[in-house]
């Protein structure tokens, strides 16, 4: 059985987490974009080329999450680990497959309400579904710092340097 996350693995671990920070805290340039577009009117050419890194960065998540999940299937994943109560593996295990959904919805939603213009797609896309990622990584940070200080478990290691 693995012990650890491979190395293609952790590096779509950081790679996606930094990519999905930058989305989430610098969404400015494509929220201005999305009030002048749904405002009615149009958008400059300085402002669609602002609003594309948004949505190129977003694109890369969701191809790079293609990529992880189906290494996920052929690679697999280590277990919990013992020390972590039962109840708190099942949430773990349910906050990961969570994570997956968010990296094919909110793409999916973005993509609905910036090349198609759909006015639902967009308010789930920066409502809720914004919300519930960062309910996610706030909770999962909080679970990686009692794994590596309260029940000083190996998870922190095996997605970083890797566990022997
Ligand atoms: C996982 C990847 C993504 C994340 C984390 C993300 C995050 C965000 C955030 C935080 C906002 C601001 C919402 C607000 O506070 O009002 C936003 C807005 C927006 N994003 Fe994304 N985004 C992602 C992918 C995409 C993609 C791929 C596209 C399009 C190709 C896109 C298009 C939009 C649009 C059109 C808005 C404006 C929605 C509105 O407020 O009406 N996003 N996104
Ligand atoms: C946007 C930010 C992040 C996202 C979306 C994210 C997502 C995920 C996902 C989906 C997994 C499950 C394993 C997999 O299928 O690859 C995972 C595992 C893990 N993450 Fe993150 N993560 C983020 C940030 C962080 C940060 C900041 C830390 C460190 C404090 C961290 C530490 C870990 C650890 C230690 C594991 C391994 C858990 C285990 O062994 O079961 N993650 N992460």
């Amino acid at each position: 059985m693995t012990t650890s996350f491979s190395l293609p693995q952790r590096i779509l671990h950081w790679l996606m987490a930094v990519l999905i920070l930058f989305n989430l805290l610098f969404a400015d340039a494509m929220e201005t974009y999305a009030r002048v577009f749904f405002g009615g009117q149009t958008p400059t050419p300085e402002q669609v080329s602002a609003a594309n890194i948004h949505a190129y960065v977003g694109i890369t998540v969701l191809v790079l999450g293609l990529v992880r999940f189906c290494l996920r299937f052929i690679q697999g994943v280590p277990p919990e680990p013992k020390e972590e109560p039962p109840f708190l593996r099942v949430v773990a295990k349910v906050s990961h497959w969570a994570f997956y959904l968010l990296f094919f919805a909110m793409p999916f939603a973005g993509i609905g309400a910036y090349y198609f213009g759909n006015k639902t797609a967009a308010f789930a896309h920066g409502g809720p579904m914004k919300l519930f990622m960062w309910g996610l990584i706030v909770a999962h940070i909080g679970g990686a710092l009692v794994h590596q200080f309260y029940w000083k478990t190996d998870v922190l290691r095996r997605m970083t340097a890797g566990s022997r």
